[in-house]
């Protein structure tokens, strides 16, 4: 089925999506993205992602595209035209199209597009085996915290880590995790989990945000500190985090197994604490 897509204020069939040459997200990549879970065709954890894309907007200096309100219900019109139960939604806005020039153009007005992706978040196939990680060096910009679309770096990160067998790449600046090319890093250590603090040096995940709050809630401790890949191969269990894979175990870095090379006792609870939260919030129980 060809999908629907959101194309500033118009929603159309996929092949007819189109935005211009000059747009400033294709020339500079001059944008902000976000991308939102879906279940049971209702959008999990929203708030956080509308406040972290304004929080990403203002940081760059770029107008907000539409109202709030207006781009909630974008959300939720592209779930509805797609008949999307399980998916995502992924959203970006740039600062328009102009003339090609560095310096913010005066007269353009931002891109909005959407669109959805099916994917299995609940039934996560990854997950009852667990993933492989490799590090790999952390080439990327200072503000990390930004959600930009600027995802070389990513990009090279991530088909490294394919090319390694791997699911994800994690990477290292100063001897130290920073977190995974499109996930945070998390390891499991006597029952503690450790995990680099929030700062430029990565994305506040919505997904870390919303765990917290859980595991605290179960009496899980979580300590915020750095921690380097030698420290990760001698963990008990390590995880990552992300609105596409929720909380998904690791089992194996650097070609090193993790505890027994199988998702542990901590990951497997804060999964289902995740998946409890994610299908209450979908109306599922
Ligand atoms: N990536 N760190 C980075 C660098 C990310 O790109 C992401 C998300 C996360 C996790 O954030 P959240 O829990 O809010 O999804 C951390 C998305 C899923 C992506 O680029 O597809």
């Amino acid at each position: 089925m060809s999908r629907v897509v959101y194309v500033n204020g118009s929603y159309v069939p996929e092949n007819e999506g189109k935005v211009s040459i000059f747009d400033r997200g294709f020339l500079f990549a001059d944008g902000i993205y976000e991308v939102t879970a879906v279940i049971n065709g209702k959008l999990v954890d929203y708030e956080p992602h509308a406040e972290r894309l304004e929080r990403s907007l203002n940081e760059i200096s770029m107008a907000w595209p539409c109202s709030k309100a207006e781009l909630r219900q974008m959300h939720e019109e592209l779930i509805k035209r797609n008949k999307l139960d399980e998916g995502i939604i992924y959203i970006q806005v740039t600062r328009g199209s102009a003339d090609r020039d560095f310096k913010f153009p005066k007269e353009a007005k931002s891109t909005l597009i959407g669109f959805t992706q099916v994917q299995k978040l609940l039934e996560n196939p990854n997950a009852p085996a667990g993933v492989k990680v490799v590090t790999i060096p952390d080439i990327r910009w200072a503000r990390r915290d930004i959600k930009s679309v600027m995802l070389l770096a990513p990009v090279l990160g991530k088909q490294r880590a394919y090319e390694e067998g791997a699911f994800e790449g994690w990477m290292v600046e100063d001897g130290k995790v920073t977190e995974g090319t499109s996930s945070n890093a998390y390891i499991v250590k006597d029952g503690k989990v450790i995990t680099r603090p929030l700062s430029n040096s990565i994305l506040a995940g919505c997904t870390r945000r919303s765990l917290f709050r859980m595991a605290k809630e179960e009496g899980v401790v979580i300590e915020e500190r750095l921690f380097t890949p030698e420290e990760a191969y001698a963990a008990d269990e390590a995880f990552l985090t992300s609105a596409s894979n929720f909380v998904l175990p690791i089992v194996e870095i650097d070609g090193k197994r993790v505890g027994g090379g199988q998702p542990g006792p901590v990951v497997r609870k804060l999964r289902e604490i995740y998946l409890d939260e994610a299908r209450r919030q979908a109306g599922l129980k």
